[in-house]
């Protein structure tokens, strides 16, 4: 090597990185799911996986993982590519266990995550509005987005103490929620969230489970919220993927 030849100093990555969590099994939308993954259904105009991306693209974050399961997979890689069509740049990872549990997916990003922290949205998840000051202003700890709404039980449901700003707990699907506000699925996390997933015990319905990770972190007072504006659903169930559609149609 010359003399006056430095080596490239390495880049410091501050940059977060995304996670698509887009494994699972979609009982709830079958038989479409056993043509195709839930995530590559229509939500009116395109395939459901484009929503999550989108959002990550417009709230900054260009350097993402989709996390899958096995069925399917490739149905991914045929429509996503390397992501460079949609200005993203796109790794896979494959969820042994197809219904492990979002917990469990999230467990596949560890190595890509590369010791920074890490913003995760669900597959399913259609957001209006985007994250870019939450992205860019996250330094340590858990964020979580909270969305009022008439019936939240089919969610993660915080509850609040006397002073209604402070959350006590979140609690999953209760059958009497203790406020109105469903867990969305965007979330914001330091590295320490892959240790703590690894503490987990499997829910009753046999799942490891996000909100676990979420209480985690709350014990901790590492967690902090924000509240979504504008349309938020997911398109899970058929009466969601087709309330949903129909709201896309109005806006496009
Ligand atoms: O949509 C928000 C809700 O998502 C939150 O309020 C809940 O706290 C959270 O548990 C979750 O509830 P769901 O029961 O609706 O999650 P679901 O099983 O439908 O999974 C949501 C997405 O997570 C799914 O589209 C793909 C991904 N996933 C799920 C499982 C079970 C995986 O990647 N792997 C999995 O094993």
């Amino acid at each position: 090597m010359g003399k006056n030849k430095k080596l490239n100093k390495p880049k410091l990555h501050n940059r977060m990185k995304g996670v698509v969590l887009a494994g699972g099994l979609g009982t709830r939308l079958r038989p479409l799911t056993l043509i195709t993954n839930k995530h590559l259904l229509p939500v009116y105009n395109k395939p459901m996986i484009l929503y999550p991306l989108e959002t990550l693209k417009r709230s900054g974050i260009t350097d993402i993982m989709v996390v899958t399961g096995r069925e399917h997979a490739g149905h991914f890689m045929n429509f996503l590519g390397s992501g460079k069509e949609y200005g993203v740049k796109i790794s896979y990872a494959l969820q042994d266990t197809n219904n492990g549990g979002i917990a469990d997916a999230l467990r596949y990003a560890e190595d890509f995550s590369d010791n920074g922290p890490i913003a995760v949205i669900l597959g399913d998840n259609i957001f209006e509005q985007n994250f870019r000051r939450d992205v860019a202003s996250f330094k340590h700890g858990a964020k979580v987005f909270f969305k009022e709404m008439k019936d939240p039980t089919r969610f993660g449901v915080p509850v609040f103490d006397t002073s209604r700003k402070k959350i006590v707990t979140i609690e999953e699907k209760p059958k009497q929620p203790k406020s109105k506000f469903a867990q969305t699925g965007f979330y914001m996390y330091d590295q320490n969230v892959f240790s703590f997933i690894k503490t987990l015990a499997p829910s009753a319905r046999g799942e490891l489970e996000i909100t676990d990770v979420n209480n985690i972190y709350l014990k901790k007072k590492k967690l902090s919220y924000g509240i979504i504006k504008g349309l938020w659903s997911d398109a899970g169930t058929f009466e969601s993927l087709h309330t949903v559609s129909n709201e896309i149609a109005k806006r496009v």
